[in-house]
């Protein structure tokens, strides 16, 4: 990475701070780098609904650190702990309430909340409980960090020296806890000396290619070049992509995959130009749960986030919009998915079986 970057690696996208919610507001990005705190829980679900943070890893670790924030508000008004866990109870409902799709979030919110319970369970105060509830958080952070760089380095192997990968939406730094799953295989492989390009979707209609992937990459010196959606396909019959690697917001059981609207056009587009397509996700995206993507709930967002482009109206004021925020690649088209636990390949009903979501704190 580039030594006169102005951003540490990694650098922390969500925090714990003098008890309060930090993060990067990425609606902000470009223009300024600037921190977000969040002092209560409707305030933390206001931040996740406008995409201050995003992406499928950071929303789970704004989540653990959310029910925390909860249970600090409680012990600051002086409640019991049965009084505490009431108020904890309500703000993983409205936490989950906020976007449906990634998958990290409730197993985030279910795993802070089991140890909020377990440790009432056992007899613990109010601040015992809360010292257990930023543990939690903190694992989650932690976690993400590893899982970030210990998949970075495996699909680093996977790519040609130099390789050129076209990516979509944002999988990196700003959308986990601070490594990237796609750009962290991107900064595993340059960290290697391995001289790599990338090439970034714009991602309409917010955007998060252009904004946030862009601005990310060329604050860390890789070359990037940004490109509309609707060039992707001339890109990949040029026979300049090497691979094309994105994130993932849920993964079912048989592979299928959750991403920001506009990958199952790519993984399309690639498997008929012969370029493999490569899924990088931590196992917090995996979803046992589901059987396939008919089971992953896809978010649909509010028409004027399509009607208009940075604030400004780019369609008649009251056009019918069709805004879906993720779709779903069948697993047909996905090459491999790069995991901590290495890459895995087809048949994925039996590779993906051993990936474990969450581990105890
Ligand atoms: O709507 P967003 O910006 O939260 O969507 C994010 C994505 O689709 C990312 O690709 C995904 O969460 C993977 S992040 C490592």
């Amino acid at each position: 990475m580039n030594e006169a970057s102005p951003l540490p690696f990694p650098f922390p996208t969500v925090r714990w701070r003098d008890g309060v919610v930090a993060l990067i507001d990425q609606t902000r990005l470009p223009a300024e780098l600037a921190w977000r705190e969040c002092r209560d829980v409707p305030q933390l679900c206001a931040a996740i609904r406008e995409l201050a943070v995003r992406g499928a890893p950071a929303l789970g670790v704004a989540a653990a650190y959310g029910l925390a924030l909860a249970w600090a508000g409680a012990r600051q008004e002086g409640a019991t702990a049965p009084a505490a866990l009431a108020r904890l109870r309500e703000a993983r409902r409205q936490l989950a309430a906020t976007r449906p799709t990634a998958v990290n979030l409730f197993q985030a919110l279910a795993r802070a909340a089991d140890a909020a319970e377990a440790a009432v369970a056992a007899g613990g105060d109010v601040d015992a409980v809360l010292a257990r509830l930023l543990a939690t958080a903190d694992a989650v952070l932690a976690e993400d960090l590893a899982r970030g760089r210990a998949l970075g380095e495996a699909g680093a192997r996977l790519l040609p020296d130099p390789a050129t990968v076209l990516t979509h939406c944002n999988a990196g730094g700003l959308a986990t806890g601070g490594y990237g799953t796609a750009l962290g295989v991107v900064y595993a492989a340059v960290a290697a000396g391995r001289r790599v390009r990338v090439y970034a979707d714009e991602t309409r209609p917010l955007l998060q290619g252009a904004r946030l992937t862009a601005w990310e990459l060329t604050a860390r010196g890789v070359p990037v070049t940004l490109l509309c959606d609707g060039a992707a396909g001339s890109l990949l019959r040029s026979g300049r992509i090497d691979a094309v690697i994105t994130g993932a917001d849920r993964i079912a059981r048989n592979g299928d995959t959750a991403n920001k609207i506009g990958t199952y056009p790519l993984a399309v587009l690639a498997r008929e130009h012969g370029v493999p397509f490569y899924v990088a996700a931590p196992a917090s995206t995996f979803d046992p749960d589901c059987a396939d993507g008919a089971a992953i709930p896809l978010e649909e967002r509010a028409p004027d986030e399509v009607r208009r482009c940075g604030g400004a109206l780019i369609a008649p004021a009251r056009v019918a919009v069709w805004n879906p925020a993720f779709d779903v690649t069948p697993a047909a088209l996905i090459t491999a998915f790069i995991t901590e636990a290495g890459v895995l390949g087809p048949p994925y009903a039996r590779s993906l079986a051993a990936l474990a979501p969450g581990s105890a704190p």
